[in-house]
């Protein structure tokens, strides 16, 4: 019973411990890359060149071939620079032939996080 009692207590603290981190590195992390018109710019003509292929623009008709516009993927709740982050880090079904440059990715967070400002 006690051994339980002080394993359950473990966690908790560790995540105490991480959100503090968090905390002290965001405002760091974010407040100057946000700021960047030319990576947003960049960012857009990646996902010009690249996305438009299966992303709708917003406005225009969602078919059944097509993937939503990026207006709606960046309005659903939890859509943060790490959840964008995350997602282009990672292979995604369809697009399975969709590789970019670390620095393309980048970039296109940013038009991302910027389209997300300026719809939301
Ligand atoms: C081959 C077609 C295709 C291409 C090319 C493509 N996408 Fe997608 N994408 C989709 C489809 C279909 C979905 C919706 C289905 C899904 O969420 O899995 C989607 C969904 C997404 C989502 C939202 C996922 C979610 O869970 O809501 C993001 C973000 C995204 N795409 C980003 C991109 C970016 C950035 C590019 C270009 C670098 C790109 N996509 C290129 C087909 C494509």
């Amino acid at each position: 019973m006690r051994q339980k009692r002080q394993k359950a207590r473990l966690p908790a603290r560790a995540g105490m411990a991480a959100w503090a981190g968090m905390a002290l590195c965001l405002p760091l992390l974010v407040s100057p890359a946000l700021a960047d018109p030319a990576a947003v710019a960049r960012g857009e003509k990646v996902v010009e060149e690249w996305c438009r292929d299966c992303h709708v623009r917003e406005g225009q008709k969602l078919t059944a071939d097509m993937a939503p516009p990026y207006s709606a993927i960046v309005a659903i709740d939890g859509r943060d620079r790490a959840w964008f982050e995350a997602f282009l880090e990672a292979d995604h079904f369809p697009m399975t032939t969709f590789r970019l440059f670390d620095h393309e990715k980048a970039d296109v967070v940013e038009w991302l996080l910027d389209l997300q400002k300026k719809t939301k």
